[in-house]
């Protein structure tokens, strides 16, 4: 096998998400991503990728209770997230920080799937207060605690901006949550089976998945894209940065995909939301940046948008500093990332591939001085 990038192999089995590339087609457990970006909300999806089916008006009540009661970070956290603010990018904080969470979560060291289950809700319940504590340390400002009447999205922009969000604003983040929940065998997801697979612990996959989940070709592309957005500055500089882009063999960021060869569904739904939040806003100038980037991406190499495009013009225009925007997609596939590590945990076998050896053969060992 002499496949760069491990394109079209199947490294696993799945229950929670499919993806048909040809068609620009997403399901979360056969559930398709824009039905449930209409009509769900996070909650649910959480609810969805780890049981595998929707939860009813009690189910998801006692997971509501469970999530809120887990947001309020640990002592030991709060501790360190001041030298953190001062000294870290958000990211490394993220993966310093989830990596800390192993030290005193309430279920230790029990790998059974009912204390994993409870891990995996902790990681997603505690994720945005880490976020929105290490930008208020930043920013010195005072640290807003969690606010229990808030669902997961809406309690994240109280968090982050010390003020009760708009609901529209906070419905919209909701929605970007949903889309970014879970990708199949992503980069990062890989990384977090391949991690759970070797039966290492839920924390450690995590943190290796936010490490692989950092690069600007997988989820730093959120915040490469909005600061290419910001460069190009207008819709008629959009045609002269692209040119100038590819004729230097550099990537368009927000642009192109392993398994898409077409639009990515969840750009489709981004799209119009950055149009109608701009419109809200009175910012219409970033739909009007990234589409006449995909205009002019498409027409000079053929590429569509991936998730990642429209997402940096909503998370911008919700007031979310472009350094958490990737923060931010960890925050929503920590749901994914979970419930994979559970089902790699509930059918196990330690992913071990092969590899071509192309470096030289039959040699005899010189001793040094000879060399
Ligand atoms: N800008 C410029 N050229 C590109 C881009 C891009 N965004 N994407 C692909 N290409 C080029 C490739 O270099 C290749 O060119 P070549 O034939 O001249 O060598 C050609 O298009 C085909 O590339 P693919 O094989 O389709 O892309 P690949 O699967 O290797 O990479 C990737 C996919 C990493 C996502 C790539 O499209 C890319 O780097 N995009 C920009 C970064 C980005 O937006 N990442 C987020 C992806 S979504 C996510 O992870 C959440």
């Amino acid at each position: 096998m002499n496949e760069q990038g491990l394109r079209e192999v199947v490294a696993a089995q799945t229950s929670i998400s499919d993806i048909n590339g040809q068609q620009g087609r997403l399901w979360y457990v056969g559930y398709d991503i824009t039905d449930l970006a209409r009509n769900a909300t996070f909650e649910e999806v959480v609810y969805l990728l780890h049981n595998l089916d929707l939860p009813d008006r009690a189910q998801l009540a006692k997971l509501d209770t469970f999530l809120v009661r887990e947001r309020e970070l640990h002592p030991f956290l709060a501790r360190m997230m001041p030298t953190l603010a001062q000294n870290t990018s958000p990211m490394s904080m993220l993966r310093t920080s989830v990596s800390a969470s192993s030290a005193f979560d309430p279920d230790g060291w029990d790998e059974s799937p009912e204390a994993e289950y409870r891990k995996a809700m902790r990681l997603i319940a505690e994720t945005p207060t880490l976020i929105a504590t290490f930008d208020r340390l930043r920013t010195g400002r005072e640290v807003v605690p969690p606010n229990a009447s808030l669902g997961h999205a809406a309690n994240f922009l109280w968090m982050l901006h010390g003020s009760e969000p708009d609901p529209d604003d906070a419905a919209t983040l909701d929605t970007t949550f949903i889309l970014y929940a879970d990708h199949t065998l992503n980069a990062s997801t890989f990384t977090a089976r391949i991690i759970a697979s070797t039966l290492s612990d839920t924390f450690s996959a995590m943190t290796g998945a936010i490490g692989a989940l950092k690069g600007p070709l997988h989820g730093g592309a959120n915040e490469e894209a909005q600061k290419m957005a910001e460069e190009v500055g207008k819709p008629e500089n959009a045609e002269a940065y692209v040119r100038e882009r590819l004729g230097r063999h550099e990537k368009i960021f927000g642009f192109g995909h392993a398994v898409y060869k077409t639009m990515d569904p969840r750009a489709t739904v981004l799209k119009e939301m950055c149009r109608q939040l701009g419109e809200r806003c009175g910012q219409p100038q970033w739909y009007e940046i990234f589409s006449a980037l995909e205009q002019t991406t498409f027409e000079q190499k053929g590429l569509y948008p991936n998730v990642d495009l429209y997402a940096a013009g909503v998370y911008h225009m919700l007031g979310i500093p472009t350094d958490l925007m990737t923060p931010i997609f960890a925050l929503a596939r920590m749901v994914g990332w979970t419930a994979h590590v559970r089902e790699q945990y509930a059918n196990n076998r330690i992913i071990r591939p092969g590899s071509e050896y192309v470096g030289p053969r039959d040699r005899t060992y010189v001793p040094i001085d000879e060399r």
